[in-house]
């Protein structure tokens, strides 16, 4: 058997001794697979005195990452530490050209980042691989740029966080509160360090940007994701999407489109969907990831499966390690950078839907009459309109409605028209309809 692959391993939270576990328990298993061992030589994290749950004593403590970015006695580091910026990217910057191979499962610093990192790696002739960061142990990075590379992918989309989809059907079923449901998911391991990322659409338009330059062949925008969260939905949303058919799901939607001049454009979008019943993404529950690519030839693929936790991640960490145990370095986003289009981003006013519009108001004569009215002068047609209950006399009551197809220009128009109306007592909140 050839010599060991040797790892320095940077970050022992949960993905960290995620894959401290999994290296011991499938060591021979592993071996096999990638054609030799695959052995952990150092570690580092903040604490030294911290229990992990893992037995760290075969390997050599490094209190300094960067240290061990440079040690001669590595082939590998893996960035399990997190962050955009800071001590993450200096330790992956400088283990690419120290030489060494980089697996990270950091999809923030990836998404601001990864051009530039892969540029370096293609430099310094190592392998940067990122199979983790995107939907945890879902092989998707890989599906697209081996599976289905055959393929001009027309569109992809899925849902990107787990976080968020546990909080939704989480709440779907339960009819708790948004507070409390986010900190069990906090609790299992599932959220970011800072869960506003989870909950405002951060964490999935990170994904989804890096999804979209692999398919695309794009380079990397993340900065022209359209991004909201789930912050602002109420169970009274769950509740009326339900009778209309409908569940709750924050999706992430990419794809190439004619822009100005008949030039491609790419659109990205991370936005709270209505996905009906029909649709297999209505019953991804949970911590689950699902993730939908439409090619010309292979038609749509539905990639499934726990999106974060330790041990899918890990397992998605050491996907990328065995990969460099075979000598596959391969370009990090399927063609070299220099080769990555640059695409303009895609307006979304021309983009035809239906969609569900929801307004918190004041309970009072001719509030209905003033949303109907801006609706028909913005050229919105409604297909149904609900109002719920009457809590109190002149308090606030949720109207919602659900346009027919048109332009997504037409709502836009018609909420500007309705921009500081005194009838309003919170933004109003649009989403889309998804189709089957
Ligand atoms: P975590 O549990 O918070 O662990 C982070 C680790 O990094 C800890 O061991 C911490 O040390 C160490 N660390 C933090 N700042 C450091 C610094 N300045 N210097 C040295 N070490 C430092 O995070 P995680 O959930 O394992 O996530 C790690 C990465 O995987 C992140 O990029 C995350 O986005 C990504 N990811 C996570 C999941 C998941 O399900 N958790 C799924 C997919 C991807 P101490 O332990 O000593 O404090
Ligand atoms: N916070 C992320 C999520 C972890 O909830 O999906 C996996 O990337």
């Amino acid at each position: 058997m050839a010599e060991p692959l040797r790892i320095a391993l940077a970050g022992l939270g949960t993905v960290g001794a995620g894959v401290i576990r999994l290296l011991d328990a499938n060591r021979e298993l592993i071996a096999n697979r990638a054609g030799r061992d695959i052995v952990v030589v150092a570690v580092s994290a903040r604490d030294r005195t911290k229990d992990r749950g893992v037995d760290l004593s075969p390997f050599a403590w490094e209190d300094d990452m960067t240290v061990m970015a440079a040690r001669e006695d590595i082939d590998v580091v893996v960035e399990l530490v997190g962050g955009s910026d800071g001590p993450a990217l200096t330790l992956a910057r400088n283990a690419i050209r120290e030489g060494k191979a980089l697996v990270t499962a950091n999809k923030a610093m990836i998404a601001h980042h990864g051009l530039a990192l892969a540029r370096d790696a293609e430099t310094s002739g190592v392998a940067l691989k990122f199979e983790a960061a995107v939907a945890g142990g879902i092989p998707v990075i890989k599906g697209l740029r081996e599976g289905a590379a055959a393929n001009v992918i027309e569109r992809i989309y899925g849902i990107l966080n787990g976080t968020c989809n546990y909080i939704l059907s989480t709440m779907e079923e339960t009819g708790r509160d948004f507070g409390d449901v986010l900190e069990d998911a906090q609790r299992l391991g599932y959220a970011e360090a800072d869960p506003t990322f989870d909950i405002e659409g951060i964490d999935a338009a990170h994904k989804l940007s890096i999804l979209a330059a692999i398919a695309f062949g794009a380079e990397l925008d993340f900065a022209n994701v359209d991004t909201t969260g789930i912050a602002t939905l109420r169970a009274a949303d769950i509740a009326q999407a339900e009778a209309l058919g409908y569940v709750i799901r924050l999706i992430g939607m990419a794809e190439t489109e004619a822009g100005d001049g008949g030039r491609p454009a790419l659109f990205q979008r991370v936005q709270p969907y209505l996905v009906p019943y029909g649709h297999p993404l209505a019953h991804v529950d949970g911590p689950t990831n699902a993730v939908v690519t439409e090619g010309n030839f292979s038609g749509r693929l539905l990639f499934q499966g726990a999106g974060a936790g330790d041990g899918p991640t890990a397992s998605a960490v050491v996907a990328d390690l065995i990969d460099i145990a075979r000598g596959e370095i391969g370009a990090p986003f399927s063609v070299p950078v220099a080769d990555l289009d640059k695409l303009e981003p895609a307006q979304s006013g021309h983009r035809v839907g239906r969609r569900y519009i929801r307004f918190a108001v004041n309970d009072r004569p001719g509030v209905l009459a003033e949303i109907t009215a801006a609706m028909r002068d913005a050229g919105v047609s409604i297909e149904s309109l609900l109002q719920k209950g009457r809590p109190e006399e002149g308090g606030e009551v949720l109207v919602a409605l659900v346009t027919h197809e048109g332009p997504e220009s037409c709502v836009t128009r018609a909420l500007h028209l309705l921009e500081g109306s005194p009838s309003l007592t919170a933004p109003p909140l649009v989403m889309q309809l998804l189709a089957t």
